[in-house]
């Protein structure tokens, strides 16, 4: 299988196109570096298995990891808002409409792409940006990370300080459901997410080693290697002939 791409490889030209910009890439690594800080300070407060003796006033521990779990909050809200707002304002592989799918095209490009998941096809349909089924993945993750910053801002305005400006989020305690319900919908959001990210992170060097465009250096380079052929109009590469 993976002769006959090098070989289709090796045949064609490859374009080299700038594919993530910059904000798509620094919000990509602050969300994924903040979403690690936020785990394991969260299963901390969530399961404090460290337990310090003596006055809490003497060594904080519980008031460290509360404090560290807030600023990488900041952190985290920041970059995933930044990015929806670049849903907006970025180039068209960046755009809204490579997480929802609103064309044929795409829609149809999905059922292949499941397909090669599940070994039903030898090569995937192929895409510059996203593949339609990562979009929508991807828009999903979005709604979980935005029901982390929900009922993380729901919690933090029930213990805020009453001169706290934070305190006019508490408005979304009832909307969760309640203190309890918020605080068990972030724990379980938080293992949804963690399965999404082994997915990821498994899907991402797969499609890196069989499309042999540099996925995986491209969110970092921004840069992917796309058969020129296929570049038919912004966004798509035709469907791989096997596919
Ligand atoms: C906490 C960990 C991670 C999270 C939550 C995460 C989340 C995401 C999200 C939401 C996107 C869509 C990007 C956008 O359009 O803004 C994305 C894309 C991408 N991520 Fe991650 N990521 C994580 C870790 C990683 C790691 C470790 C790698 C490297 C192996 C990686 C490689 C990629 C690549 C290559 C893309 C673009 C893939 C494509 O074309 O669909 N990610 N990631
Ligand atoms: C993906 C991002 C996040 C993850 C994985 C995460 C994880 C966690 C976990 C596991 C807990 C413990 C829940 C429990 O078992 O009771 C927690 C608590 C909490 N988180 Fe997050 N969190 C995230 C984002 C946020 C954000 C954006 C905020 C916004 C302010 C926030 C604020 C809080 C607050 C206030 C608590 C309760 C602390 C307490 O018990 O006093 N979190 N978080």
């Amino acid at each position: 299988m993976r002769r006959i791409w090098k070989k289709h490889v090796q045949e064609v030209d490859l374009d080299n196109v700038y594919v993530w910009q910059w904000p798509v890439r620094i919000t990509h690594w602050m969300t994924a570096l903040s979403l690690w800080i936020l785990s394991l300070t969260g299963l901390y407060m969530g399961y404090p298995f460290l337990i310090a003796s003596g006055q809490a006033s003497e060594h904080f521990l519980m008031g460290t990891a509360k404090l560290i779990h807030f600023y990488a909050a900041i952190a985290f809200t920041l970059s995933v808002l930044s990015r929806i707002l670049w849903m907006f304002m970025g180039n068209w592989y960046s755009r809204w409409h490579r997480f929802i799918p609103v064309d044929r095209r795409r829609w149809w490009a999905m059922g292949k792409t499941l397909r090669y998941y599940l070994f039903g096809l030898r090569m995937p349909p192929g895409f510059v940006g996203h593949n339609p089924l990562a979009g929508l993945t991807y828009f999903f993750v979005f709604i979980a990370f935005l029901v982390q910053i929900a009922t993380g801002l729901g919690m933090y305005a029930a213990s805020a300080h009453v001169d706290s400006p934070f305190r006019a989020f508490g408005f979304l305690v009832p909307v969760v459901g309640g203190l309890a319900t918020a605080h068990w919908i972030h724990h379980i959001t938080m293992w949804l997410l963690w399965m999404f990210i082994v997915h990821h992170v498994y899907s991402a060097i797969l499609m890196s080693q069989v499309e042999a465009t540099g996925t995986v250096e491209s969110i970092f380079s921004g840069h992917k290697f796309v058969p020129r052929e296929d570049i038919v109009q912004p966004g798509y590469r035709l469907a791989h002939p096997e596919a």
